[in-house]
């Protein structure tokens, strides 16, 4: 299937661009080199396909032409780069609502993953240097099959649904809606905290979580001020800013 996205990268809001290439080993990975040759804040790179798309943690990142959504955003925020690891949460958020506009129910499992009725419908991989911020997305839109070692977990916003949904619009109201959250990573971020609270589908579960190599089980209580996971385990109630994986112990992901 061949997506002509023209006509909604015209709509785009400024300062956001679309250049589109028909294959990329990583689209995190132009955008970074396109970054440091001086590329713009809000350039939006697409690929068609992927040869190597990543996930985080060195995971490998899936996507069938046509079918899915890959593509990163180049940001350089004026906010302090202290505040730039938020940008991660804003993606999901701004997923979240364009999700949410087809009428479909997603759920954000912190810290960026998105997910449908249990199943992950969307990852997000935010990486970058000193000047610039990588925020890349990968959202399966009209995806129906999926390799074996991610089809327990993966479903796509069409097999959520009896509708096939144009790649092209939805990647505009996603950049859309992340035109907005993305400039409230400073002082308006407890209106996207307060997004991802009520979309979190860690909260009040039990799971098991690694961080620095360390397993643990316990209770999420919520999302804290800042953003950060709070958890409730055998040493006390800590506060994460990242983990190097979480899942729900009632179905094992
Ligand atoms: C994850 O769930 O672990 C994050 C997945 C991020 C995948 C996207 S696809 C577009 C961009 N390019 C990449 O190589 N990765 C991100």
């Amino acid at each position: 299937m061949h997506v002509d996205f023209s006509a909604a990268a015209a709509d785009f809001p400024d300062p956001f661009r679309l250049l589109v290439k028909d294959e990329l080993a990583s689209t995190n990975d132009e955008a970074g080199a396109l970054a440091r040759a001086g590329a713009p804040h809000g350039l939006v790179v697409l690929a068609r396909s992927q040869t190597t798309g990543r996930g985080r943690r060195g995971a490998r990142w899936f996507s069938a032409d046509g079918d899915s959504l890959t593509f990163s955003v180049l940001l350089r925020p004026p906010e302090a780069r202290e505040f730039w690891p938020r940008l991660a949460l804003a993606a999901g958020v701004a997923v979240a609502r364009a999700l949410a506009g087809y009428g479909l129910r997603p759920g954000i499992k912190w810290p960026n993953d998105i997910w449908l009725d249990d199943k992950k419908v969307a990852g997000i991989l935010v990486e970058g240097g000193d000047q610039f911020a990588i925020v890349g997305i990968g959202l399966n839109v009209n995806s129906r099959g999926f390799p074996p070692e991610v089809a327990e977990l993966a479903t796509s916003m069409a097999l959520q649904s009896s509708a096939i949904f144009d790649p092209a619009e939805v990647l505009q109201r996603v950049i859309d809606e992340f035109a907005e959250v993305s400039t409230k990573i400073g002082d308006e971020f407890a209106q996207t905290v307060a997004e991802v609270r009520q979309r979190c589908v860690l909260s009040g579960e039990e799971v098991r979580l690694v961080t620095a190599g360390v397993a643990r089980c316990g209770c999420v209580l919520g999302v804290g001020d800042a953003g950060e996971l709070v958890f409730e385990g055998a040493a006390g109630v800590e506060k994460l800013i990242q983990a190097d994986d979480i899942r729900l112990v009632r179905h094992g992901r």
